[in-house]
């Protein structure tokens, strides 16, 4: 199995990315060797999710800084400037994205004025490289807490790919089946297909095949039937963005699974590590939501499915009120009830 990404060689490497756009008929890796490339593989979700979309930028940035070794530290810093400023425009949503250009950045900024800098690259290398091992770490935490949430012989429902291609490796909603899969529990996961642009029923639906977890593709607007049906036990997505009262952004849909769990009674979980958080926002409100190309849905994969013309509306994410979602799981434990007061003594903290 290839990682979902990695980087390649030393500071003068490059960053190593599986092409998601071509799953699952295909599985093949990309290389980004400059700014621009990683960009455009951010942009068009040859890597997606939002820690992975974060680790991306973190190497991005290194290979944003090669070839400078003889200019200098002022023309380090004002490469540093432009580059990061280059990857924070390749999408808005994720806040992972941002949050790991401010590591990086931070990290540059407290190498000694002295420094050499092929010396800061590699400090910003091993940034990048410890943001990557971090993602691994949270995620196989949030599956251990998240997994004593799910019972044996349960059906559950998820959303998009919150997994091992949308982070380090492992996935965060995944992570949850994958470690109760592991204990030992029956769990069979109703995947939602996840318009327009497929990524439940291209990712992970693939994911959990690998894995050998019993999974049942599903049409988004089959899920209501599903859980009248009696089918689903529980209901778990990643995240995009959570602000400081529990609102989460995540892949468009995800707010209707959220009101028709609701509507069944059904739990509704969250699951994402706390480089997901943001807590400069007070609600969901303030989340910006990506707008993408008509086209993903009047031309998806290639065919026109809608006539010349027609009006188009396609925002990327949406926002889930916290008062619908019965937990989010993080790294460092369950966060249940979902207030600002307990957000802010999980995630508030740098202590666990
Ligand atoms: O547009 P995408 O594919 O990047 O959207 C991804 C999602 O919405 C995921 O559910 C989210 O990033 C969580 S990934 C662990």
């Amino acid at each position: 199995m290839l990682p979902t990404l990695h980087w390649v060689g030393d500071v003068d490497g490059h960053l190593s990315l599986i092409d998601q756009t071509l799953l699952p008929t295909e599985l093949r890796s990309i290389e980004c060797r400059d700014v621009a490339t990683t960009c455009e593989a951010i942009r068009s979700l040859r890597v997606r999710g939002a820690p992975a979309i974060g680790i991306a930028a973190a190497y991005g940035v290194c290979v944003g800084v090669q070839g400078c070794d003889a200019a200098g530290r002022a023309a380090l810093a004002e490469r540093l400037d432009a580059v990061v400023k280059e990857l924070a425009s390749s999408r808005p949503t994720a806040v992972n994205l941002f949050w790991a250009l401010e590591r990086m950045r931070r990290r540059a900024g407290q190498c000694n004025a002295s420094a050499a800098v092929r010396d800061v690259r590699e400090a910003l290398l091993a940034e990048a490289r410890e943001i990557h091992e971090e993602d691994r770490r949270m995620c196989r935490q949030i599956g251990e807490h998240g997994a004593r949430l799910l019972a044996d012989g349960q059906g559950v429902l998820t959303h998009c790919n919150a997994g091992g291609l949308a982070t380090a490796d492992y996935g965060t909603a995944l992570a949850l089946f994958f470690s109760a899969h592991e204990a030992g529990k029956r769990i069979h996961v109703y995947v939602d297909e996840t318009r327009p642009l497929l990524q439940g029923a291209r990712l992970t639906a693939w994911e959990l095949q690998q894995r050998g977890i019993d999974a049942t593709l599903i049409c988004d607007s089959m899920a209501a039937q599903v859980m009248r049906e009696g089918k689903v036990q529980a209901v778990v997505t990643g995240a995009d963005r959570i602000a400081a009262n529990g609102d989460t952004a995540n892949k468009i849909g995800t707010y209707g699974v959220a009101v028709l769990a609701a509507a069944h009674d059904i739990p509704f979980y969250v699951a994402a590590p706390t480089s997901t958080f943001d807590l400069s926002l007070a609600s969901g409100d303030q989340i910006p939501i990506e707008q993408r190309d008509p086209k993903e849905i009047t031309h998806g994969f290639g065919r026109q499915t809608a006539p010349d013309g027609i009006a188009v509306y396609n925002p990327a994410f949406d926002v889930t009120p916290a008062r619908l979602i019965r937990a989010i799981i993080c790294e460092r434990g369950v966060i249940e009830p979902v207030t600002e007061q307990r957000i802010g003594r999980m995630v508030g903290s740098s202590a666990p």
